[in-house]
């Protein structure tokens, strides 16, 4: 069987890969060559997969990477995997899954099936998809093609987290279509979970990282008042997780990054108003959520005010440019919020991430790109104010930091378990 993934990005690559290894033949479709032209020669351009495993699925031809649509006649399934971001005003932005749909109709076959991951709001793949596909075709959903949808559970960076081993939650236009898609993905995942529609299960997508986005919260509003209380936050999430039953850890940080939580539950505010709906627990979790950047760059301020300094002509390194430990994904990390407010109170920024030893450009942050990471060396370090740990990577020397570095404000705990100086470490 030979199938298709739209997008070879940090969802797409890797269900690519792992389809790759079943009995299934690959062709990936992008629009962007650059990606197409490495993946063909073997080379990952994601940190976290290795380029050999890419190179081993060209070799044997269970993979083979194209810019060219027409070639959807040859696969008799199609996957979905291309970007929802938010437009300037903090709507969702489904240009991406239109413009996929559009490109797919033309040559779109009877009897193919076509399911939808990116993450979106209810009715994007029964409605707003479903047309483009329809019209481009002059096919009918659920008649002369199937449709569905299935939410992506990609956990970059996670060494334990095996595509295969992680249920899918699969639903389908018509029960026809749910068939087709569960025994699609029973090829390369162990565990599928059918629900009745497409909706329920863009539904459950939102639930899952809405609550994320709620907890993270709830912990962050909670670090804040406990630290006026001088009670470390830390301490007592580690307590409270010991509680074998109703309580799920969440940790705080300097404000919410990368591809989903910051975004996704906002594709259901804005889908809830259609119909007379508010979502007050998710606007209320983003305002706390969006107000930790300015919380995290006082706490700056305060250590250097306790060296008798000001963040105006201070230096100040940030540490940890990814939204979250052991990526190479920066998009949507909220460093850069943290190294824009400090440029904006006056003082002078650079960061320091052996993932991201240059910053690409990137629709949000184009004046940052082509700056580049400090090296990681004690004359380097030294010569900073103050280190603003925002991304607590596993390969960093903190025992090196605490040694170097003059004040260490910590959003992440990193500096638990590391001998320092009194007074060197500000929690954040
Ligand atoms: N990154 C994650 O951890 C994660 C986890 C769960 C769900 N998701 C969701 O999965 C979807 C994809 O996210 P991602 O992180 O893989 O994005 P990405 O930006 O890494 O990759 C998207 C890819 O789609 C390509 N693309 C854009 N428009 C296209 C088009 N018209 N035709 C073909 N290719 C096109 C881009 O060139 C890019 O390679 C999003 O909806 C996201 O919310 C992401």
């Amino acid at each position: 069987m030979k199938i298709a993934i739209v997008g070879l990005g940090y969802v797409g690559l890797p269900l690519s890969i792992q389809f790759a290894k079943s009995s299934a033949t690959v062709l990936g479709l992008d629009i962007d060559t650059s990606k197409v032209d490495a993946l063909n020669q073997g080379n990952s351009y994601i940190k976290h997969i290795p380029s050999e495993s890419i190179a081993e699925l060209v070799r044997s031809g269970k993979f083979s990477a194209s810019t060219d649509f027409s070639r959807i006649h040859e696969v008799s399934a199609i996957i979905i995997c291309v970007p929802t971001p938010l437009n300037k005003n903090r709507e969702p932005d489904i240009s991406y899954i239109l413009d996929t749909g559009k490109s797919i109709a033309r040559h779109l076959q009877k009897g193919t099936l076509v399911v939808l991951e990116s993450t979106t709001y209810p009715g994007t793949t029964d409605e707003d998809l479903r047309e483009v596909l329809e019209i481009g075709s002059g096919l009918e959903a659920g008649r002369d093609f199937n449709l569905a949808f299935s939410p992506e559970r990609e956990d970059p960076g996670n060494p334990d987290s095996k595509v295969a081993l992680i249920p899918k939650v699969v639903g389908g236009f018509t029960p026809a279509c749910l068939e087709r898609a569960r025994q699609l993905y029973l090829m390369a995942v162990k565990t599928v979970v059918p629900v009745s529609s497409c909706r329920a299960a863009e539904a459950t997508k939102l639930l899952e990282n809405t609550f994320r986005g709620v907890n993270i919260a709830l912990v962050n509003e909670l670090k804040v008042v406990y630290s006026a209380m001088g009670i470390d936050i830390w301490e007592v999430i580690g307590a409270a997780k010991t509680k074998p039953f109703g309580f799920m850890p969440f940790y705080p940080g300097p404000g919410l990054g990368g591809h989903c939580i910051p975004i996704d539950p906002f594709y259901l505010t804005w889908k809830a108003r259609e119909y007379g709906q508010n979502t007050r627990f998710i606007e209320l979790a983003g305002e706390v959520n969006t107000s930790m950047p300015t919380y995290v760059v006082h706490r700056v301020a305060d250590a250097m005010n306790e060296r008798s300094k000001s963040l105006k002509g201070s230096s100040i390194l940030v540490l940890g440019l990814a939204y979250k430990p052991n990526v190479d994904d920066e998009r949507e990390s909220p460093s850069y919020v943290l190294m824009e407010m400090l440029r904006g109170r006056g003082a002078t920024v650079a960061y320091y991430d052996p993932y991201v030893p240059v910053i690409r450009p990137t629709r949000e942050h184009k004046h940052w790109a082509g700056t580049k990471s400090i090296e990681w060396n004690r004359k380097t370090v030294e010569s900073f104010d103050c280190v603003l740990i925002a991304t607590n990577h596993a390969c960093v020397n903190y025992q090196e930091l605490a040694e170097w570095a003059g004040s260490i404000v910590d959003t992440r705990n990193a500096m638990a378990g590391i001998s320092t100086r009194p007074g060197q470490v500000w929690k954040a």
